[in-house]
C-alpha cells in the first residue's frame, strides 16, 4: 500500500501563537501580506490580536475584510481584484473556515488565465496550483482548513456548494492559537466542535482510510469527545478550549488524509439550500447517518466509540457501536442541536428540494468514500429521517 500524506510545512501550535506570525513569514522570506477576513473579526477588533504583533515587527498588513459564511464565487472574485491591485506575496486567512477557505480559493484562482471561474476547480478537478502561499490562522476550533488541501466554495449561480481539492489549497504554514477561542459563543463551538468530531470520524470509517490518517483521526476524538460538552457549557474552560483546538487541527489533517464521507456529502447541500452552518448541518445528520453506515464498518465504529471513551476496552464491537449511537444522539441533546424541522426549515420545501439535494450530495464524490455507498434514493430516505430528528 502507498500512501502519499499531505500537510502545511509549518505548524506551530499554542497559547499565544498568534503573536509570533511574523517570525513565521520570516522563514519564509515574506513580508508583503494580505490578510482575508470577515468584517465581524474587523470591527470586533480580534484581527488586531494578528495586525499589531505583524506592526510591531514592523509588517503593515492589508485587510481583506469581506468574507462572508458560506463563502462564495464572488467574495472570491473581489478578492483576487484586491489581490491583483497590490504587491502582496502571500495572503494570511484569520478566522473561522469562510476566510481560510476563501483565502485558499482567491488563490487558486489568481493562478488560472483571467475570466476564469473557479467552479473550473471542482472535483473532479485538481486545484494544485496556486498563485502565492496561505498562511491560515484559525479562530474556531472546528474546519480544520489550517491544513487541508480542501476549501469549499458555493456558486451563487446553482446553489451548489462546491468541494475543491487539490494541493493548491494546502496552506503553507498553520498558526494555531487556542486563546483565539475563548470569544466564540456556545452555539459555534458546539457546531465547529461537532463538525471536527465529524472530521475525525468521517476519516476514521472512510474507504480512503490508512493507517497514517487513522493516527491523527484516533487522537482528535480522544481529545475532542471528552471537552465538547465543557467548551459548550464553560466557554473560559482554558484546558478544554485547548483539546478541543487541538483536536481539531489533528481532525484535519485526518480527513485531508482519507476523506469525509456521507455526512459531509449530505451537509453540503442543507448549508447550501438552507443556509444552515456547516457544523450544525453535520450535527443534524450525523446519528441518522451513523446508523445507517454502522453495519458496513462496525470495528471501525467500535474502534472510535472506545477511542471517545463511550465503550470500554474490554466491550464488544456490537455494543461498542450501539453506545458510539447513543453518545451521538446524546451530543445533539446536550448540546441542543435542532432538527431541520426546528430550525424553522419548511418541510414542504424541504421535500420538493431533496432529489436535487441528493443529485448534489453524489456529484460531490463524498458519499463513495463511506463505508454504505447509498443511492439517490437512499440519500432522500436519509434526509427524510434527518428532518423528523430520526
Ligand atoms: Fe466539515
Amino acid at each position: 500500500m502507498v500512501v502519499s500524506l499531505v500537510s502545511p510545512r509549518l505548524l506551530m501550535i499554542g497559547g499565544g501563537a498568534v503573536a509570533r506570525v511574523a517570525e513565521v513569514l520570516a522563514q519564509f522570506g515574506l513580508s508583503r501580506p494580505l490578510v482575508v477576513t470577515d468584517p465581524w473579526m474587523a470591527s470586533s477588533g480580534t484581527v488586531e490580536r494578528l495586525l499589531a504583533p505583524l506592526r510591531a515587527a514592523g509588517i503593515q498588513a492589508a485587510v481583506f475584510s469581506e468574507t462572508v459564511s458560506d463563502p462564495t464565487d464572488t467574495v472570491v472574485e473581489a478578492g483576487v481584484a484586491r489581490l491583483r491591485a497590490g504587491d502582496f506575496d502571500c495572503l494570511i486567512g484569520f478566522g473561522g473556515g469562510s476566510p481560510m477557505d476563501t483565502a485558499k480559493a482567491m488563490a487558486i484562482l489568481a493562478a488560472a488565465p483571467a475570466g476564469t471561474h473557479i467552479r473550473a476547480f471542482k472535483v473532479p478537478a485538481q486545484a494544485n496550483r496556486a498563485a502565492l502561499p496561505v498562511i491560515c490562522v484559525p479562530t474556531t476550533a472546528g474546519t480544520g482548513s489550517e491544513v487541508t488541501r480542501f476549501t469549499v466554495i458555493t456558486d451563487t449561480g446553482r446553489d451548489e456548494k462546491m468541494l475543491i481539492a487539490g494541493l493548491g489549497a494546502l496552506p503553507l504554514a498553520a498558526v494555531v492559537d487556542y486563546e483565539l477561542t475563548f470569544s466564540v459563543p456556545p452555539r459555534t463551538t458546539a457546531d465547529t466542535g461537532i463538525d471536527s468530531l465529524t472530521h475525525a470520524l468521517e476519516a476514521f470509517v472512510s474507504r480512503r482510510a490508512n493507517p497514517e490518517a487513522d493516527q491523527y483521526a484516533l487522537r482528535a476524538m480522544r481529545l475532542i469527545a471528552p471537552h465538547l460538552r465543557a467548551v459548550y457549557r464553560e466557554p473560559g474552560n482554558a484546558r478544554a478550549r485547548e483539546a478541543m483546538m487541538l483536536g481539531a487541527t489533528l481532525a484535519g489533517l485526518a480527513f485531508s488524509n482519507a476523506s469525509v464521507a456521507l455526512v459531509h456529502g449530505m451537509s453540503r447541500p442543507i448549508g447550501a439550500h438552507f443556509h444552515v452552518p456547516h457544523g450544525l448541518s453535520n450535527a443534524m445528520l450525523l446519528p441518522v447517518v451513523t446508523e445507517y453506515s454502522l453495519p458496513a464498518a462496525l470495528p471501525r465504529y467500535a474502534e472510535a466509540a472506545r477511542a471517545m471513551g463511550v465503550a470500554s476496552a474490554a466491550e464488544g464491537d456490537q455494543s461498542a457501536a450501539a453506545k458510539l449511537l447513543e453518545e451521538l444522539r446524546a451530543l445533539n441533546r446536550d448540546l441542543e442541536v435542532p432538527t431541520p424541522r426546528a430550525y424553522g426549515i419548511e418541510e414542504a420545501r424541504w421535500n420538493e428540494l431533496l432529489p436535487r439535494m441528493a443529485e448534489q450530495a453524489l456529484a460531490s464524490g463524498s458519499p463513495a468514500n463511506n463505508p454504505r455507498v447509498p443511492d439517490a434514493e437512499e440519500i432522500v430516505a436519509l434526509y427524510r429521517r434527518c428532518y423528523a430528528g430520526g
